[in-house]
């Protein structure tokens, strides 16, 4: 989604503006901009489409300056083009701004300022707040203070970056519901929506909470309340290197962070056990484990492949740890007036911990007294710092839109929460030290199914033709058909729709003919022969069939046409592994159709507005 990236120092500021909304680009956008200043005037250039394209505009039109602001857009108020992209001047070119966001009430303050001779050339709500900021500019010539009157007249979510060639000495910062972090160097300062564009820079940073407001000069910041109390705020240290950001020789980021999956998953589990007491032991959590296993219901709330792995979630903890459990879209449970109690633990899955959705379904939670309980990769981002406790992924950073690591580190975490709270519970200590066990040896399993990526690749380029796709699975792998599904049209734009196997018959066999492929998870688990019922259904009408099988399985060879073999692990780690040769298939159709695998179109890896 959009990305904003700030810097004043000494240096040219457009490479490396244009250079950190580089950074920012697997974020997903449409357009992209910066501002400058430089003797006297602010200076922007502007271009629809890549950031490349801006990096052509930037280097024909010499723009140059030791203060600038840059940000790629995602469009919400106003079509992908130049002139709703950012920055955005204030009437007369005194401010400019970068937003991500939505200002909601932008109608009735675009009314109010055009009652004041204020003229927009965009259709974004942006520029309101530009011109909102000018208005009260006027009054005193205090940019901070005038960012802080309006934004007190704003509703809505806003992270923003704002300059004025009044003040060339500072960037105005302000953060609510959207990430703001500022970047402190030497002599130099850099602000930025995410810290990947920053840490070429430096690894100082200040994460903004949201309702702060505050400057950074080239050797100072401050800090304030949106009420306008000063605040002393904590300097961290980020732990993240740049060859962590780059594709280590894979042609796509996406494939680099499915073959990443071995240890991806080790660095998920290591040191989160005691193996002879076959039980989990996560930090986040100490002191609040019997209040999880007491509530009265667990609730787990994300998006879109966090979603699938709160399903996988909801069948660990119901079968395993015996607590009822319920799934809930973000988006629906935010305005769904939940029943909630302090009786209550409501878990919040995200990858990138900035899901706008997501967090605000977490302060209602928050604010109807319920335990929240954040499950994120991305350290010190919004819904890990706004969750009363919570436990890390710590699958590394996740460039390519389509999610594939951090869902089986999401799973893995899910599932040494289930062995806590079961071992806690009723679960034996035997079958605790065999999940341990089962544990230890995944990552080795993992690695096996990467091994047969040339057979998955051939299997994809021979369905690469078909319109659209069937994903069939049972119980826990219900979830997981869910998500093969929706990785093939995030990459490929192929329809694919997951079902629970037995609901075929139910409508969706009604499509199946010699041209719609159907991808079955079909290892040898207690539902075996019922879906080995479900394939034979499709056989008889001339569907294909792929089915990812355990590899001693050579009854499901004499049915599919294809049939990715898998080993087996416990039942509870088993989506782990059904998972993988779905990522490959999703992507090698997504190499062979010619597709921008990194950055599909209209997708954004964070979905920071609703
Ligand atoms: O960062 P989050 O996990 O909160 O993101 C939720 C969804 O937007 C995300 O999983 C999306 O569905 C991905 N593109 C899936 O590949």
């Amino acid at each position: 989604m959009c990305g904003i990236v700030g810097y004043i120092g000494s240096q040219n500021s457009a490479p490396i503006l244009i250079d950190g909304l580089k950074r920012l680009e697997y974020r997903g956008y449409d357009s992209a901009g910066l501002g400058i200043y430089c003797e006297n005037r602010l200076n922007v250039v502007k271009a629809k489409g890549k950031v490349s394209v801006l990096e052509a505009k930037a280097e024909e039109s010499k723009i140059q300056g030791t203060i600038g602001i840059g940000h790629t857009r995602w469009a919400t108020h106003g079509i992908p083009n130049e002139i709703n992209a950012h920055p955005h001047f204030s009437s007369d070119e005194t401010i400019l701004l970068v937003h991500n966001g939505i200002i909601e009430n932008y109608a009735i303050l675009k009314d109010f300022l055009i009652g004041k001779g204020y003229h927009f050339k965009s259709e974004t709500d942006t520029e309101v707040l530009a011109n909102l900021i000018d208005f009260y500019y006027k009054e005193n010539n205090d940019l901070l203070e005038a960012v802080r009157k309006a934004l007190l007249r704003v509703d809505g979510t806003y992270g923003i970056a704002v300059i004025s060639k009044k003040e060339p000495d500072k960037i105005v910062v302000a953060k609510n519901g959207s990430p703001l972090v500022i970047g402190l160097g030497e002599n130099e300062n850099f602000v930025a929506s995410d810290v990947n564009a920053l840490i070429a820079h430096t690894k100082k940073v200040i994460y903004l909470e949201d309702n702060e407001i505050g400057y950074v000069t080239k050797d100072s910041y401050l800090i304030k309340s949106l009420d306008n109390a000063t605040l002393n705020k904590e300097i961290s240290e980020v732990d993240m290197d740049l060859e962590e950001l780059s594709k280590g020789g894979y042609p796509h980021y996406m494939l680099k962070e499915i073959m990443e999956q071995p240890e991806s998953l080790a660095n998920t589990f290591r040191g989160r056990y005691i193996e002879e007491e076959g039980i989990a032991k996560l930090g986040g959590l100490f002191g609040y484990e019997e209040r999880i296993l007491n509530s009265n219901r667990i609730i787990i709330s994300a998006c879109g492949t966090s979603w699938h792995a709160a399903l996988v979630g909801e069948y660990l903890f119901e079968q395993y740890a015996g607590i009822p459990v319920e799934v809930e879209y973000a988006s629906e449970f935010r305005y769904r007036n939940p029943i909630l109690s302090k009786n209550d633990t409501v878990i919040f899955i995200s990858q990138s911990g900035e899901t706008a959705d997501t967090l605000a379904a977490l302060k209602e939670a928050k604010r109807k007294g319920a335990l929240t309980v954040g499950i994120v990769n991305v350290v010190g981002s919004s819904i890990a710092r706004a969750s009363d406790t919570g436990v890390y992924i710590h699958a590394g950073p996740e460039i390519g839109v389509a999610s594939t690591k951090a869902f089986t580190s999401q799973v893995m975490t899910l599932a040494l929460i289930t062995l806590l709270l079961a071992r806690m519970k009723n679960m034996s200590l035997e079958e605790g030290k065999e999940i341990i066990q089962a544990i230890q040896e995944l990552p080795a399993k993992v690695q096996e199914i990467l091994n047969h990526n040339s057979f998955i690749k051939k299997v994809a380029e021979k369905l690469s033709d078909a319109k659209n796709f069937l994903y069939l699975g049972r119980g826990i792998h219900f979830p997981v058909a869910l998500e093969g599904a929706l990785k093939l049209k995030e990459i490929s734009y192929i329809h694919a729709e997951g079902y629970p196997a037995a609901e075929m018959k139910h409508g969706p066999i009604a499509l199946i003919d010699e041209n719609m492929p159907s991808v079955f998870i079909a290892p040898k688990d207690a539902i075996y022969d019922k879906v080995l019922n479900n394939i034979e259904e499709v056989k008889a009408r001339n569907g294909q069939v792929l089915a990812i099988a355990d590899k001693d399985d050579d009854q499901i060879d004499k049915l599919a046409d294809y049939s990715i073999k898998i080993p087996r692990t416990h039942d509870m780690l088993m989506p782990i592994l059904t998972v993988i040769p779905l990522q490959l298939l999703a992507y090698h159709i997504a190499v062979k159709k010619g597709l921008n695998v990194d950055q599909p179109r209209n997708l954004a890896k964070s979905v920071t507005v609703e």
